[in-house]
């Protein structure tokens, strides 16, 4: 069953959703889109779905920021997302990219009177980071583009250009993720999810207003740590040497699941070893999407494939 794609309002093969090489979005980085895990839960042969509304209800206001006109409702989203992922017959995790985009086909900055489209596509995706071992991770040369330059807060295609410059002068230096801090030098993010440190047993996470993404898994977090361990986060300006000094440290985020964060500029954090802290969270979450966590099946939207598995 080859994968399948919501492309033109009609769900059609992958191989079959093409855009013309005139797109807006193209050429001008004007798009919002979203990522989401749809999570194999091998004993139940189910695939959950995780969060779906509140990255629709994200993309919904990415699409306010950019002048999208999106023409369905969170729940149509929803349903479109659980049909698609249906008729790909997966039986593994997948990772599900909605995009609202630019769609009209002609040159010109803007962003009014223009068309606009939408497509869902799903395919698997390999491990984004390390999780089991934990990552190793330098401060990038390069800064968060700030609200007043494009708002971080919308998944908008264009700003993806400020992540993948930090991320590869990462990788060619040697290190696994950047982290970015903002324009006056305070901690905001890594290139594609957000951090979260453990100082003196507490949790401590950089506000929205220090041009983050507001993270599905950081929200999801925040909630595990208080309804299960009792700890409250602190959201607020992070220092980059707390990134030095702090106890434990690790990166939340779709595909990045709860990323350990062993090594800053060279530095150990703590003793250079996944925390217990972490560890918790990172057990907590994990059976959170699996579907295995009778408490939060509110957070997961079930899809069993319309085929079987191939043998
Ligand atoms: C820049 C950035 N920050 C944070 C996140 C984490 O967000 P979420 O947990 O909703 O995937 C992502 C991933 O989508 C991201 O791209």
């Amino acid at each position: 069953m080859p994968p399948y794609a919501y492309f033109h309002k009609k769900f059609v093969p992958l191989s079959e959703a093409k855009i013309g090489v005139l797109t807006h979005a193209l050429h001008y980085g004007t798009a919002c889109f979203d990522g989401i895990r749809g999570n194999w839960n091998e004993e139940k042969q189910e695939l959950y779905l995780f969060r779906l509304k509140e990255h629709y209800q994200r993309l919904h206001k990415g699409c306010r920021i950019l002048k999208i006109d999106l023409p369905y409702t969170v729940d149509e989203l929803c349903k479109l997302t659980v049909e698609v992922v249906e008729k790909s017959g997966y039986h593994e995790d997948v990772y599900v990219r909605p995009l609202a985009y630019k769609s009209h086909q002609a040159i010109g900055v803007k962003l009014h009177d223009l068309e606009d489209d939408f497509l869902i596509v799903v395919a698997t995706l390999p491990a984004y980071l390390d999780a089991d071992k934990g990552v190793r991770c330098c401060v990038s040369s390069w800064r968060r583009i700030d609200d007043t330059m494009i708002p971080a807060r919308g998944k908008i295609t264009g700003i993806y250009v400020n992540s993948a410059l930090a991320k590869t002068e990462a990788n060619i230096r040697g290190f696994d993720e950047a982290i970015l801090l903002t324009h006056d030098g305070h901690v905001a993010e890594g290139s594609g999810e957000n951090i979260f440190l453990f100082i003196d047993g507490k949790l401590v996470t950089p506000p929205s207003s220090d041009n983050i993404l507001l993270g599905i898994t950081r929200d999801t977090v925040m909630k595990l740590a208080k309804n299960e361990l009792g700890i409250e986060t602190e959201e607020r300006t992070v220092d980059r040497t707390e990134l030095y000094t702090a106890d434990e440290a690790f990166f939340t985020g779709t595909a990045a699941h709860v990323t350990p964060i062993i090594e800053v500029d060279e530095r150990q954090v703590g003793d250079g070893k996944i925390g217990e802290m972490t560890k918790k969270l990172q057990d907590l979450y994990f059976g959170v999407i699996k579907g295995k966590n009778p408490k939060y099946m509110d957070w997961c939207t079930p899809v069993r494939a319309k085929v079987a598995k191939a043998s």
